[in-house]
């Protein structure tokens, strides 16, 4: 595999290539990063990945500092995968001078959920993920569902912007107990380890409800949200929304079956954890 920084060796090593699968990470490699890569070699060749902890995406008082980093361990299980190139930038790669022109998703999709609580979040994220692009020139694209919003808002601008790079989600990794592989999970102590799992559990109630006809959605999300905070979590959102725009589905919506996901977001201590399931 070869290990990456500047964006001009970047092109150069890719020159030619038309079918390149790509993954972008911040890192910190776990195996649901690890089932993103065999789902990009599916449909592309070769594959390329990317590390890179971008500042933008990270509000002032936000976990850039302590951002788990493990480079080394992180290219050997690149290694192992078969990756070909790893573009790992610094900070001076990727933002040689400040990066003050931005790309903004609109307030609609980027300023809730998410958005709401982490302002600046999918403006950061959509900036970073056009300039990876730009460097990379993938056909294709891997995101996780597990973040469900920036995989809809980075498909929606590429297709609004008619980049020419498919974007493929792929499904949660999770482990035994059901909590979604996360990077942020090592931020977890051992008690909290073990509760960490109830917040899918939340989630699957909510789904297993609305499925069996149990369409009061106000009182459905504030239910799994005391039912939380009962147990210790500060739930920052639990919400039912429609997969197609992530907008809450009126009556009409629910009475006609309107494909739906159920999205949460729920702090654990000071590890703010986040997931979803789609109904
Ligand atoms: O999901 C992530 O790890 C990041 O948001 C991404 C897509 C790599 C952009 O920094």
């Amino acid at each position: 595999m070869k290990i990456i920084s500047s964006i001009e060796e970047l092109r150069d090593q890719l020159s030619g290539q038309l079918r390149t699968a790509f993954v972008p990470t911040m890192g910190n490699l776990h195996e649901g990063h690890l089932s993103l890569m065999r789902l990009a070699r599916k449909h592309g060749d070769p594959v390329v990945a990317s590390i890179f902890v971008n500042r933008l995406q990270f509000g002032p008082n936000e976990d850039f500092d302590k951002y788990p980093r493990t480079f080394q361990a992180d290219v050997e299980k690149l290694e192992k995968e078969g990756v070909y190139v790893l573009f790992a930038p610094t900070e001076k790669d990727l933002y040689p001078e400040p990066q003050e022109y931005r790309v903004q998703p609109p307030d609609g999709l980027g300023n809730i959920l998410e958005g709401e609580f982490r302002p600046g979040f999918f403006n950061g994220v959509c900036t970073v993920v056009t300039k990876l692009f730009s460097c990379v020139q993938p056909k294709v694209a891997v995101f996780g569902k597990k973040d469900y919003q920036q995989l809809m808002i980075v498909r929606n601008m590429a297709r609004q912007f008619a980049l020419p790079t498919q974007i493929i989600g792929a499904e949660t990794f999770r482990a035994d107990d059901g909590l979604a592989l996360s990077s942020r999970n090592m931020y977890l102590s051992a008690a909290e380890r073990a509760e960490a799992p109830a917040l899918y559990n939340a989630l699957n109630v909510v789904a297993n409800e609305v499925r069996s006809g149990h369409l009061d959605v106000f009182q459905l999300e504030h239910k799994a949200m005391d039912d939380l905070a009962a147990r210790g979590w500060k739930p920052d959102y639990i919400s039912i929304r429609k997969r197609i725009d992530l907008q809450p589905p009126n009556a009409g919506d629910l009475a006609q079956g309107e494909p739906l996901v159920v999205l949460a977001a729920a702090k654990l201590g000071t590890t703010r954890l986040i997931d979803n399931l789609e109904i």
